[in-house]
Parts: structure tokens; C-alpha cells; sequence
């Protein structure tokens, strides 16, 4: 038997053996596309390569490639499960000419392959042309050899495909496989064509025009192939099976199933397996990809994937079944396509919490669908209001309703649905009209009613390309801005971070057709939903509705990734080495540092700094790798998760993991923010600034990587200056300053000693020296010369006890103010006061008061120059005094 996995590899081979490079599937959400939801075709990876805007090493190419169509343009959701065919999953094989070869041999290697290497009955073969290609009609004459009877020309857009409104497209050739009379249904072209008897194996376009705008179609630089064919289908035919369930991988998803639930795939529950194996599918491979269910956009389909397939558990009575089957898709397709057995733990959280967390609502939602459609007479559709009410109370997607009662043959009734939407739409706007907030706030809050939330793929991706959805300048949306404007961009989907958690916002480039570019400084969140683009325009004109490309700052936004995920680390290293009572007060994240504020009744000393970092670093060091998760707040929580007050959460929560200690992760925390892959990627944490903010709150500083290394070669240079000024070693640096200080102390030292020395002895530090008896009182009167202000009252001290009794006053004149001081002897201070004596010296040298006790007294003025006359002034008032005493 081919098996799906022989069959994938052996194309793979094939092409490759012909000169095909082997490429690696895009991913399910494509980043060079505005407009896809997912990725529905294996030449949206390419679609650049075909237009020539985007080159490639190679000019052909074969993948296999992943796909969905669900949601969007293509949706297949709701037959999924009924037919033979459909499939919200599936892969794409395809081989590709860029400019290298068309019709002749793409036809020739198609042909080859599914005859030859493949063994299809020819018999059962037949073509599709489109009805004005005659080239392609000739060749299958000539190359296959089949008869007129088995090239069908199609007049209609069936052969002539388009990948959108626009994009690469060109007329096409479809092969078709019979699968026998017993199947109803005609052949391609026939008035039973829609039959599942003859089923389209593999569609050979011959890309030769590009889709400018709807009305606008050009050549494309070089005329180019793009194949895509059905590998579930092939499998089908080959394993000789009419039904793409049967084939053996979908067999191997069904028998786990039936396992995990203990029901077989049979009878009533047949539809339940089938939606169950291929929703697993679908879920598993956008969750590996980076889709998290959610309330709009992508994350919305996702959540209406898994919730259809979770009814259909509920319903054969199972307990929470699609996690469990995890495991048998990974053996099943995890060889193929590494990422999903990267992602299994993963998507097995994802599939579990949502089955959890939905099961209560499902149950009580069901009840209330029972209890409406109990109420109605046979044959009538469901209210669109009940079917809201299910969808808003009990969150059931509409496709979920419609597949509750298709058994019943009832549909539901879609304008109420829709009127029943919009009454809720208005009455929020009117709320939001009650609510006086400010006019530049409404038109966000328009922006965010009219075009949705935006998507953010800067997890996943720095670049990306997207649609303008909103213009706004000075407050106001406008349709278009030309060069030089301030302007805010809206788009349906961006790799920049809007400012969040403490992370700035990110800046890059915005551009647009025809040379528009838009120069981006910030990113700001608006509502919790809008990305909004700062910038300016620098060249061109952006208007609403253009298909615009979408890069930020890698480099700066490594940076802040580093920054994030050490503000993480520094958090756990605070507590552990602090105490639980450390909890995040604020932080800022930004490209070139860090900042985080936290509750610590006193000052961080340097040892607990020193280990904290110490901590970090160790975390760094072990290089790790950070993982994300959306969890349940309880289980976030029980997880260890340190709960973020007063911030608003959702029904789920992303909660980053980083770092080991005791066999757990050693930081979890709640987060939005972009992360580092493994802690090593933050290079180096070094704390810079340790301080109060506020009462009760510290903040630490710190560098990572670049900037800590430019930090600490700073610090080394300015070591090595200080090392040779001092003629040592760096290392010895800190005993050669403790030497010199204490040099210095003792210097000084000796300095006041000599200073001392000179003035008792009336030497040369002093200046008109002299101890004279004052009525025989003795008067010791000095102005001294560079003797610093706070040598001033020793020296007094030493004169005092020279003297014997009598009264000595100092000034000293340095930086060009003068320093007075007065003492008296003990046995004077009856009769002479130092406080009123230095008094009068301060009045002579324009300073204001003195003060001391009556045996010491002190005082300054800024008129140096009267020193001599202050001392005059005590002199003379020392005089007047001692005669009133006579
Ligand atoms: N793009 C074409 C298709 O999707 C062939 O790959 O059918």
C-alpha cells in the first residue's frame, strides 16, 4: 500500500530528482499576504517569486504544503464530516517554475509521475483545459496521447485560476480520476460534474498574468507553473479508496478516536470521528503555528474549529477527547512536518483548556438550543436571536448552531442572527457616546467597531504585509496622507509590538505602493485591541485600502526582547533573595535598559545586589529555552504564575516560563510581551542603579547584553586610567587608594599640628600676630593665612591653654571669606562673653550673628579684606569692657 507518508515523499523525490529544490512547507498563516486568512494553496509562499518582486535561489521548486480552509474566502467548515471530500486541513503537493519551464513540461512531468512512478490507470484519466488553450489542449494530445474525449475545454472560471481578487493567476489544466460507475456523478464539464464519481487529483495552473487591481491584469515578468494536487485525494485513488476518510492516515486518527472515547466510528457517531480526525488536524497545525483561539480574526476560526469538533465529543459523551489524540497525530504526520511535535505540549494545553473551559457553556448552551427547538412546530429555521443568544451567553460560534441542527434538517435563521449583532453593536456605541470620553478616543473606538481588532504576528514574525484599515491625522481619520504628514496607521495585521506590560512600543518602516513610506517611531495600543502606527510619511502618499509592507527595527526590538525577559529573570531573583512581600510595582522596558519598581521597605544593599544579579545570571547562563503557554488564570496561578494586580484578563491568559530551579520553571509569569527563545539570548544582566522611588518602593536599573557589555568596558576604562595615574596594577588598584587615604588623613593631620605650631609660635602662618595685655587681660589676636575655617577652634583651644586666662580671637581668610573665632578662658567667662565679642569681629566683616557657648564663640562674613579690622573691633570692645568691670 502507498501510505500518505510514501506517497508525500515519493512527489518530493520526484521533483527533486528533476532539478526541484525541496522547500519546506510556509507556514498556515502567511506573512506575505494582506489579505489571506491562511494559507490555502503551495503557491502562497511563493506569490512574490511569481510577480518578481521577491528572488529566490532556485527556479523550480516542489513542497508539500499545509493548508486550511476554513473561515475567509474558502471555507469548507461546514460540510466538513459529511462528505467524502471536504476538509477544514489538508495538504497541498506542488511542483514550481519560476520562469524556467511552462506548459510542455510541467504536463510531461505531471503525466510521468501519476503513470508512471505512480501507476494510475490511464483509463481512468482525464483532462480539464481551459476552452481557449489550445497549446495546453495539443500537448495532452501529444504527451499523454488521450483521445479528444478526455480533454475537456471549460469555458468558465473553473480553468482559470486566480488566487484572489488579486495576485499571479492564469488559465489551468485539471487532471481528473474516475473513480468507477458506482460512484454517481459525471464527468468535468457534464450537468453531474458535482458528483463524487470523477474527482479532481491535481490542478496544473500556467501562471502567466498578474491580477493588479480587480479591473487591472498584466503579463507576469516571465511565464511560470504552479501545480497543486490533493494529497489526501491521490492517497484515496491510490490506496483504492473512494473516501478520503479511509485512507490510512485518516484511519489511524479515527481508531485513536474511537479509543480515546470508547465509541466506535459507526452508525450515529461516523460524522462525529470524521469531524473530530480532521478538526485535530486543523487545530493542532495553527495552534504549532502560532494561532491562539480567541474572540476574533484567526484566533476566532481556530476557536470555531475546536468547539464544532468538541460538540461532537460531548455528544458521543466523552470527556474532554481532542488532547488525547494529540499523540497519534504527531506518530501520524510529526515526521513530515517537525514544528508539530515541537509544539505538541503545546497544543495538547491548548486542545485541553479550551475543552475544559467550553465544556460547562456547551452543556447549558445545548439545554437552551433543546428547550428553543422544542418550541418550534417542524420544518421552521432557528431565530437569528436565539442563535445570538447561544453565541454571545454561551459562546457558540454560529457554525457550532447550524451543525447542532442540521440532523433536524433546520437552518438558522442568519438576518435575525445578524440584526440581533448589530441591536448589541449599537447599544455599545450608544454606551460608549454616554461615556464623555474624549473625541480623539471615539474615532478609535470607530476605527475598532469598523475594522476589528488588529492581529498581531510579531511573535512569530518581524515583517509582515497587511491592509491599511484606518488613516488618522490630528485626531481625525482621514483617506489618504501625503509626505511629510504625522501620521497614525491602522492595519488588519502587524509584526509591531503596541506598548504594553512595560514594553515599548516598536518602530520600523510602513511601505506602500508607489514609493509610499512611512517612517514609524512608536507603537501605542488603543482600547486593548488597535495597533496604532506613530510616524511620519517620508515619500509618497498612503491611503485607506492599500496593500502595505510591514517591518519593524529587528534590532531594536531584539534588544527589548532581551530587556523583557531579564525584567522576568530580576523579578524571581528580587523575591527569592528578598522575600515574597516583593511584588512589581511598575517596569519599563525599553531597547537600551530596563527598569523595575518593586515593594521593599529599605534599601537593596550591595550584597544582596550582588547575589540577585548573581541569580540572574546563573539563569542566563543555563540558557534555557522560555516557553508560552495560554492557560486558565487558576492554572496560570497554580502553575506559579506571580498574578499581576489590577491588570485586566481575559478567560485566558499567556503565561511565560523561563529559567529551572527545583525542577520547576523558575519564573512564571502572566505576559503579552515579545521574549527572548532560551534565556542565553539575554547575554549578560548587570544592575546599575539601586534607589527609592516612593515609600515602600525600590528600583533597580539595570543593562543586558550590548549594553551591559558597553557598561562594563566603560567602568574597566575608566579602572585602567585610575590604575596608571596611581602606577599600579587594576588590581591593585583599591589597596593603593585605601594607602592613599590614609596617607592623606594623616597628612592632614600633621598639617593642623605644623599649623598649630606656627601660630602659637607667631611664625609665619600668621600674620600680625600678637599678645597683648588688655587691661590686664590678655588678649592673643590673629589673622591667619590659609589655615582651613575647621583648624580655626583647635588652634583657639591651644592658644586658651597657652594663655593661661585671657581671650584669644582668630580670623581666618580662605576662598575669600573670613572665619572668626572667639574663646574665653573658664576663669573669664564671668566676665567676658565669646559670643557677644565674636559678635562685634562679625559686624566688621559683614556677616550676620555668631553664636558658641560664652568660652567659644564663632562666626564668618563675606568681607575678607576687614579681618584686620574685626579684630580691631574685639579688641576695642574687650577694652571698653574690662574698663566697665574696673
Ligand atoms: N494554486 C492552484 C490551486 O490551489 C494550484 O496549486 O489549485
Amino acid at each position: 500500500m502507498h501510505s500518505v507518508n510514501d506517497i508525500r515523499s515519493a512527489f518530493l523525490e520526484y521533483f527533486r530528482k528533476h532539478g526541484h529544490e525541496v522547500v519546506a512547507s510556509g507556514p498556515l498563516v502567511p506573512h506575505n499576504d494582506p489579505t489571506l486568512l491562511f494559507t490555502n494553496a503551495g503557491m502562497v509562499q511563493f506569490k512574490n517569486v511569481f510577480t518578481g518582486n521577491e528572488t529566490r535561489a532556485y527556479a523550480r521548486a516542489v513542497t508539500a504544503q499545509k493548508c486550511v480552509r476554513a473561515g475567509g474566502k474558502h471555507n469548507d467548515l461546514d460540510n466538513v464530516g459529511y462528505t467524502a471530500r471536504h476538509h477544514t486541513f489538508f495538504e497541498m503537493l506542488g511542483n514550481f517554475s519560476f520562469g524556467d519551464y511552462f506548459k510542455e513540461l510541467a504536463i510531461e512531468l505531471a503525466w510521468t509521475l501519476i503513470t508512471r512512478e505512480f501507476g494510475l490507470t490511464v483509463d481512468r484519466l482525464m483532462v480539464t483545459v481551459y476552452s481557449e488553450d489550445d497549446e495546453a489542449h495539443r500537448l495532452w494530445r501529444r504527451i499523454a496521447g488521450l483521445p479528444e474525449s478526455k480533454i475537456v475545454r471549460i469555458p468558465t472560471k473553473d480553468n482559470f485560476w486566480a488566487m484572489g481578487d488579486t495576485g499571479p493567476c492564469g488559465p489551468c489544466s485539471e487532471i481528473f480520476y474516475d473513480h468507477g460507475p458506482d460512484i454517481p456523478g459525471g464527468p468535468p464539464g457534464s450537468a453531474e460534474a458535482d458528483g463524487d464519481r470523477f474527482i479532481e487529483i491535481w490542478n496544473l495552473v500556467f501562471m502567466q498574468f498578474e491580477q493588479v487591481t480587480p479591473e487591472q491584469r498584466i503579463d507576469l515578468p516571465k511565464p511560470s507553473i504552479d501545480t497543486g494536487m490533493g494529497l489526501e485525494r491521490t492517497a484515496a485513488v491510490m490506496q483504492g479508496v473512494h473516501d478520503n476518510y479511509a485512507i490510512d492516515l485518516f484511519r489511524a486518527l479515527i481508531e485513536a478516536s474511537e479509543s480515546a472515547s470508547g465509541v466506535a466510528a459507526s452508525g450515529e457517531h461516523r460524522v462525529a470521528h470524521r469531524v473530530i480526525a480532521d478538526h485535530l488536524r486543523a487545530a493542532s497545525f495553527l495552534i504549532a503555528d502560532g494561532v491562539m483561539p480567541s474572540n476574533e480574526g484567526r484566533g476566532y476560526v481556530l476557536r470555531r474549529i475546536m468547539r464544532r469538533a468538541m460538540r461532537h465529543a460531548h455528544m458521543m459523551g466523552c470527556e474532554p477527547l481532542m488532547w488525547r489524540l494529540v499523540p497519534a497525530l504527531v506518530g501520524a504526520m510529526g515526521t513530515a512536518y517537525p514544528e508539530l511535535g515541537r509544539a505538541q505540549a503545546l497544543v495538547t494545553e491548548t486542545l485541553k483548556l479550551e475543552e475544559s473551559r467550553f465544556r460547562e457553556m456547551l452543556e447549558r448552551g445545548l439545554g437552551h438550543l433543546d428547550e428553543a427547538v422544542a418550541a418550534l412546530p417542524a420544518g421552521v429555521d432557528l431565530p437569528g436571536e436565539v442563535a445570538f443568544r447561544l453565541y454571545d451567553t454561551y459562546g457558540f460560534p454560529l457554525d457550532l448552531t447550524e451543525d447542532a441542527l442540521r440532523g433536524q434538517g433546520r437552518k438558522v435563521e442568519h438576518a435575525g442572527f445578524k440584526a440581533a449583532m448589530e441591536r448589541q453593536r449599537a447599544a455599545a456605541r450608544a454606551h460608549w457616546a454616554g461615556s464623555g470620553d474624549q473625541a480623539t478616543e471615539r474615532v478609535w473606538f470607530e476605527v475598532r467597531e469598523r475594522a476589528g481588532a488588529t492581529e498581531f504576528l510579531g511573535y512569530a514574525v518581524e515583517a509582515a504585509e497587511a491592509k491599511v484599515v484606518a488613516l488618522v491625522v490630528e485626531g481625525k481619520e482621514v483617506d489618504s496622507a501625503g509626505a511629510g504628514t504625522e501620521v497614525a496607521v491602522v492595519v488588519n495585521q502587524t509584526p509591531f509590538y503596541g506598548e504594553s506590560g512595560g514594553q515599548m512600543g516598536d518602530a520600523g518602516i510602513v511601505e506602500g505602493p508607489v514609493g509610499a513610506r512611512i517612517e514609524v517611531r512608536d507603537t501605542q495600543k488603543r482600547l486593548g485591541a488597535l495597533h496604532v502606527h506613530l510616524g511620519t510619511v517620508t515619500a509618497g502618499r498612503i491611503a485607506v485600502g492599500d496593500e502595505v509592507r510591514l517591518a519593524i527595527d529587528g534590532e531594536r526590538r531584539r534588544r527589548l526582547r532581551a530587556n523583557h525577559s531579564a525584567t522576568h529573570l530580576l523579578h524571581q531573583a528580587l523575591r527569592r533573595r528578598l522575600g515574597d512581600h516583593v511584588v512589581q510595582k511598575g517596569s519599563l522596558v525599553a531597547p537600551d535598559r530596563l527598569r523595575f519598581d518593586f515593594s521593599h521597605p529599605k534599601a537593596v544593599t550591595a550584597e544582596e545586589l550582588a547575589a540577585i544579579e548573581a541569580d540572574v545570571n546563573r539563569q542566563i547562563l543555563a540558557n534555557a529555552e522560555v516557553g508560552t503557554r495560554l492557560m486558565s488564570p487558576d492554572d496560570a496561578v497554580a502553575a506559579g504564575a506571580l498574578a499581576l494586580f489590577g491588570e485586566k484578563y481575559g478567560e485566558e491568559v499567556r503565561v511565560v516560563a523561563m529559567g529551572t530551579a527545583d525542577d520547576r520553571a523558575y519564573s512564571v509569569e502572566l505576559c503579552g510581551g515579545t521574549h527572548v527563545r532560551r534565556t542565553g539570548d539575554i547575554g549578560i544582566l548587570r544592575i546599575v542603579a539601586e534607589g527609592a522611588v516612593a515609600a515602600g518602593v525600590r528600583r533597580v536599573e539595570a543593562l543586558t547584553a550590548e549594553g551591559a557589555r558597553e557598561h562594563l568596558a566603560a567602568q574597566e576604562e575608566r579602572l585602567g586610567a585610575v590604575a596608571s595615574l596611581l602606577r599600579v596594577a587594576p588590581a591593585e588598584v583599591p589597596a593603593r587608594v585605601a594607602a592613599l587615604i590614609e596617607e592623606r588623613r594623616r597628612l592632614e593631620r600633621e598639617l593642623t599640628e605644623a599649623r598649630k605650631k606656627l601660630s602659637l609660635g607667631g611664625g609665619r602662618g600668621s600674620n600680625g600676630d600678637d599678645v597683648r595685655d588688655i587691661g590686664g587681660v590678655k588678649l592673643a589676636a590673629q589673622h591667619l593665612v590659609d589655615v582651613p575655617a575647621k583648624d580655626l577652634k583647635g588652634l583657639a583651644d591651644a592658644w586658651k591653654h597657652r594663655l593661661g586666662s585671657g581671650v584669644v580671637a582668630l580670623v581666618a581668610v580662605a576662598d575669600g571669606k573670613a572665619a572668626l573665632v572667639v574663646g574665653v578662658t573658664e576663669d573669664l567667662t564671668d566676665r567676658y562673653d565669646a559670643v557677644a565679642l565674636v559678635r562685634v569681629g562679625a559686624a566688621e566683616l559683614g556677616g550676620k550673628g555668631g553664636g558658641g557657648r560664652p568660652d567659644m564663640a564663632q562666626a564668618g562674613g563675606p568681607d575678607a579684606g576687614r579681618a584686620q579690622a574685626a579684630l580691631a573691633a574685639i579688641e576695642h570692645a574687650l577694652a571698653k569692657a574690662t574698663a566697665a568691670a574696673e
